[in-house]
């Protein structure tokens, strides 16, 4: 359930007309509901009450520092790809003992900042990656408590792009060399071993995948604990779907009570990392149509938010829910939502039945608040556009529209090419 929701034919997100945020910041913008986002938190929290636990909600999938701090407030933590993140993170306020950092392609700089920030645990991903944690510790004066991101080689059933479980993915160690590998990390100097990790890909609708995936790194860490190697905890990753059309995704308490069922013996603190389905369907992309045309084949409505600001459907053809922001009544057709962008990829929405928009009306492009605003970029030199938390009948713009200096903050012309003023 969600707060954005017509009454008297108008769309709301809480108590505001989305058209009256319109009106004030412009448009495209994203717009989250921060009641939503709690009550997702929450919901996802509470489903894993009845074991010892954290949730560390994915950061790449929303990174807004206002977002991150409605989790943080609720005893969130996070998971961290980058040392980007980890300052967003931190901005935003979060505890250092709930800091998860995943990623095949940590850089020292990163892995250093990390280590003095004193973060719960890596979740190392190659043998190298083990070698060069264990020597920048070394350096500082430090400890590194890690974990090991195992491919339990699981097919997730979902786009390629965004599986990541199976032995053909670049991500984690071979769930069959696992064990050597932890043997291995026994031997290092400045490694704690505090963990076994898995995360098998984004956007999966059923439960068996997660099952499948735990069984198998159920044995690893039985087995790790004969050896007398401790894991104190099991981090899941995340991935739990959501519905953009027609999925039917676990509710989190079916997700979670599969999970339970598993890991009760285990006695390890159990770590999740959800992002999709806390924000995805949260957030909605507020835009205006610009021009409508009919080509022999196609109508199109040209809107002003492009594959820059919204990616999703140019990259994985994913679906996202177009609606009127205002239910005026008009004829309904089949058309492309498209952007403004110089390439025919940049779509929001393929052979869609949608009313019949006109030059001026706002379009609704649902369920974006899961990497959205995050995978948006400044092609065409396209400023990037604002984020905005509606709470109750308030409204806050939670990161600002870019201007054009933004556009080339940090660019310059070097001298020599202010000197050749030849051809002017
Ligand atoms: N943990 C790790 C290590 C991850 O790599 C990811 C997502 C997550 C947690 C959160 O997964 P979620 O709960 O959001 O499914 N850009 C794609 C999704 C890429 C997901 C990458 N990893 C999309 O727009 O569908």
């Amino acid at each position: 359930m969600h707060d954005f929701q017509y009454k008297n034919d108008e769309l709301y997100c809480e108590d505001i007309p989305v058209s009256a945020i319109a009106d004030s910041v412009g448009t495209p913008f994203y717009l989250y509901s921060h009641n939503t986002l709690l009550n997702h938190f929450k919901v996802f929290d509470s489903a894993f009450s009845s074991v010892e636990h954290l949730v560390c909600f994915s950061v790449k999938a929303n990174s807004n520092i206002a977002v991150l701090k409605t989790f943080i407030n609720q005893g969130g933590g996070v998971d961290i790809v980058s040392g980007g993140e980890l300052f967003r993170a931190l901005m935003a306020g979060a505890n250092p003992e709930k800091i998860v950092y995943s990623g095949v392609g940590k850089r020292v700089d990163e892995i250093e900042f990390a280590l003095q920030t004193d973060i719960l645990m890596f979740n190392i991903e190659s043998t190298q990656e083990l070698k060069v944690i264990d020597s920048v510790a070394g350096k500082l004066g430090n400890r590194a408590r890690i974990s090991f991101r195992i491919n339990p080689d699981i097919d997730p059933k979902t786009h390629p792009y965004i599986s990541t479980g199976l032995k053909k993915n670049k991500f984690g160690i071979n769930i069959k060399k696992s064990l050597e590998e932890y043997r291995h990390a026994r031997g290092f100097k400045h490694i704690d071993i505090v963990g076994v990790d898995c995360h098998i890909g984004s956007q999966i609708t059923g439960v068996e995948p997660f099952v499948d995936a735990l069984k198998r790194i159920k044995e690893l860490v039985v087995e790790l604990q004969k050896e007398g190697i401790n894991i104190n905890y099991l981090d899941l990753g995340g991935g739990l779907g959501i519905t953009y059309d027609q999925e039917t995704p676990p509710h989190p308490n079916i997700y979670a009570q599969a999970i339970i069922k598993e890991v009760s013996d285990l006695n390890c603190v159990l770590i999740l990392e959800p992002g999709r389905v806390i924000v995805g369907n949260a957030g909605i992309l507020v835009t205006k149509a610009l021009y409508t045309k009919k080509s022999e084949e196609k109508n199109f409505v040209i809107v002003d938010a492009g594959m820059n600001d919204l990616s999703r459907p140019a990259l994985y053809g994913s679906f996202q829910g177009i609606q009127p922001v205002k239910l005026i009544k008009r004829k309904e057709f089949v058309a492309d939502l498209v952007g403004p962008i110089c390439e025919s990829g940049d779509f929001l929405a393929k052979d869609r039945k949608m009313p019949q928009f006109e030059r001026g009306d706002l379009v609704a492009v649902m369920s974006t608040g899961a990497y959205g605003f995050t995978m948006s970029s400044n092609y065409n030199s396209r400023p990037r556009i604002p984020e905005v938390m509606a709470a109750g009948d308030e409204f806050y713009i939670i990161r600002e529209r870019e201007e054009y200096d933004d556009l080339i903050r940090g660019e310059n012309i070097p001298e020599f090419l202010k000197r050749d003023c030849s051809n002017s």
